[in-house]
């Protein structure tokens, strides 16, 4: 939800900066810009409606020079995305500029006190309010920049990752942040600013992540930068090793970030369980569940809060705790929980799953559950987020970067981490049999492979979605494990081809879906040889009754299935509770297909941010 960069050192800061708002993209694309401070202390804005391509565009014949500067891609909350509204901000007396990740809840009334003092406002959004504040302050009260920026800070309420820069003192950057995830990159006489690491890695791997309240003033020419809370004491931070390649974040040759991460999907999973299966020892081991066995194997009951794409791998996971670990699970959207009152206590274990572990109802949810007295376990993607480090302990998924805004890559590591802990879990509790353990374990382990075998019919679903980019709606089914699976490719369809799409557990089709049901409606089926098959084929049977247009997910060589399609693509054999890592591929492959059919933006889908740091 907006990217913020920064930089400050002995390069020019343009190339960086843009660089670094490209990498950060996947947060919001709807305005960018850029300010930059010469020596000499002119300070330039260039901001412009669109992408980071049409900022360059834009600023390809001005004056880009000074090794200081700060810039922004956003998604908007507040004020239409438009070049005034897009950021920086510049205040009134034109000496500070801004750029602000977050929201500020109460700018209504800060602006209100600002106009009745005669400060007038440029653009709509809750942004320059803030900056306007600290000029405001500053002119008024005569301080430096930092204190105004501590006595505004003090003044708001809401989320934010800011970085300021000041006309009249080229050589510091001051950055703060609530709520909104902020990095300081160090290098060798330059710092970096970052909403993650992506933009500074190709420069330093030393950062500083900062915490809620803390200020970070980065000082041209200092060894280190400097952080203090809005009471001026210092913080120590210790500096950090990141551990991202350039590789992990460009697109090695593939056409999209999303195409690249759905076929990265058998070695990111390999990276998932490297250390924690062990086939050769029949074993899972996860170190959260070995530190806090007591809190985890006693939970009166888990509780998954979650969001969007980690919400439909919370579902897996509901039915592999239950099932394998005899607990009862209720899975809840973080943001409903976060406003419902839950009852809950000590005895529960509330799990909550995030890919960019940033997301604020995620993380509000989270705070509610521990001010209950919960235990609270973490599942994420993004290394030092937010959420692993407001947990009491976690598991990362450890898929490596995920770019395309569509989810695909940690979906699949979400549910291999869920089955990990059901089946470290399960063994603990000994509410699962021997034979099932080291069953489930080898079979885990060889996912992998059987996932490439589904990736191999890429070609296969690339000629079926050629079929159906006519269609205004489409219909997923699944049952089971599988019900989730059609939730997932329901939503991948609508968030890159905008495409209606709704996913059912099958039976339930009966009860409504079934009405909309023609010779223009595809349904896509999960009809795998699991338990419930029988009934999958009569779904399918009352389908084709209708003239329906079927797609099945079948299982290899079966020719019942093949037959009664009008398309299909096959799934190696597996155990049912570790079908959704395979059956989910088809899905995701279609739906990225359709919208390259369709000329869609697939990375970077209209109105979507991979990373949703407000409510
Ligand atoms: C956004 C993204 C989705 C993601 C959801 C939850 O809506 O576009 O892809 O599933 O947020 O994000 P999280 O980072 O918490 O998994």
């Amino acid at each position: 939800m907006c990217g913020i960069v920064g930089y400050l050192g002995k390069r020019d800061a343009y190339p960086v900066l843009i660089k670094g708002l490209k990498r950060l993209e996947y947060r919001g694309y709807d305005s960018a810009g850029v300010a930059l401070i010469t020596d000499q202390k002119e300070l330039r804005v260039y901001k412009t409606k669109g992408k980071v391509s049409d900022l360059e565009a834009y600023a390809q014949d001005k004056d880009t020079s000074g090794c200081a500067g700060i810039a922004h891609t956003r998604w908007a909350t507040h004020g239409e995305p438009n070049s005034t509204n897009a950021h920086p901000h510049i205040s009134a007396s034109g000496n500070l500029a801004i750029i602000h990740n977050g929201i500020i809840e109460n700018y209504a009334v800060l602006k209100e006190g600002l106009q009745r003092n005669g400060v007038t406002f440029q653009s709509s959004t809750d942004t320059e309010v803030l900056v306007q504040l600290i000029d405001y302050i500053q002119q008024k009260r005569n301080v430096d920049l930092l204190t105004a920026v501590r006595m505004a800070l003090r003044q708001v309420i809401g989320a934010y990752a800011i970085a300021i820069l000041d006309k009249n003192d080229p050589n510091k950057i001051i950055a703060a942040r609530k709520s909104s995830p902020l990095v300081v990159g160090v290098g060798e006489d330059e710092f970096f600013i970052g909403s993650d690491a992506s933009p500074l890695i190709e420069y330093t791997d030393k950062v500083v992540y900062l915490d809620d309240n803390d200020i970070a003033i980065i000082h041209r020419g200092e060894p280190e930068a400097e952080f203090v809370n809005f009471n001026n004491e210092k913080i120590d931070h210790e500096i950090q090793t990141v551990d991202l390649n350039l590789g992990q974040i460009e697109k090695g040759g593939y056409p999209h970030f999303m195409l690249k991460e759905i076929f990265e999907q058998p070695d990111c999973l390999q990276d998932c369980m490297r250390g924690r299966i062990n086939v050769d020892a029949n074993n899972v081991v996860l170190s959260a569940v070995i530190d806090y066995r007591k809190e985890l194997i006693n939970a009166r009951r888990i509780i998954i809060v979650a969001c969007g794409t980690s919400w439909h791998a919370s579902l897996i996971g509901k039915q592999l705790l239950e099932n394998i670990c005899q607990i009862p699970v209720e899975v809840e959207y973080a943001s409903e929980f976060r406003y419902s009152n839950p009852v809950i206590d000590s005895s529960d274990v509330v799990i909550a799953i995030s890919q960019s572990g940033e997301t604020a109802d995620t993380l509000a949810a989270i705070e509610l559950a521990k001010q209950r007295g919960a235990f609270i376990f973490g599942i994420c993607n993004a290394i030092g987020s937010s959420i692993p480090r407001a947990t009491h302990t976690g598991c990362y998924i450890h898929v490596g970067p995920e770019i395309g805004v569509a989810s695909t890559k940690a979906f699949t590591g979400q549910v291999t981490v869920l089955t990990m802990l059901a089946l470290a879990l399960g063994k603990a509790r000994g509410t699962i049999k021997n034979d099932d353990y080291v069953a489930l374990v080898k079979e885990l382990n060889d996912i992998p492979e059987k996932m490439k075998k589904v990736l191999e019919q890429n070609d296969r679903v690339r000629d079926i979605s050629r079929v159906f980019t006519y269609a205004h709606n489409f219909l997923y089914l699944g049952r089971g494990y599988n019900y989730p699976v059609a939730l997932e490719g329901a939503l991948k369809l609508k968030e890159i081809s905008y495409i209606h799409a709704e996913g059912y557990p099958a039976a339930e089709m009966k009860h409504g879906p079934i009405a909309l049901i023609d010779e223009e409606m595809p349904v896509v089926i999960v009809a795998t040889q699991n338990p419930l098959y029988d009934k999958l084929m009569s779904n399918i049977q009352e389908i084709k009754a209708r003239k329906g247009r079927v797609i099945a997910i079948v299982s290899e060589g079966d020719e019942k299935v093949k037959a009664l399609a009008d398309e299909y693509v096959e799934l190696p054999h597996t155990i049912e509770c570790l079908e959704p890592l395979l059956s989910t591929i088809p899905l995701q492959l279609l739906a990225y297909h359709i919208a390259v059919c369709k000329g869609k933006d697939v990375d970077q889908p209209r109105n979507l941010a991979k990373s949703v740091t407000v409510e």
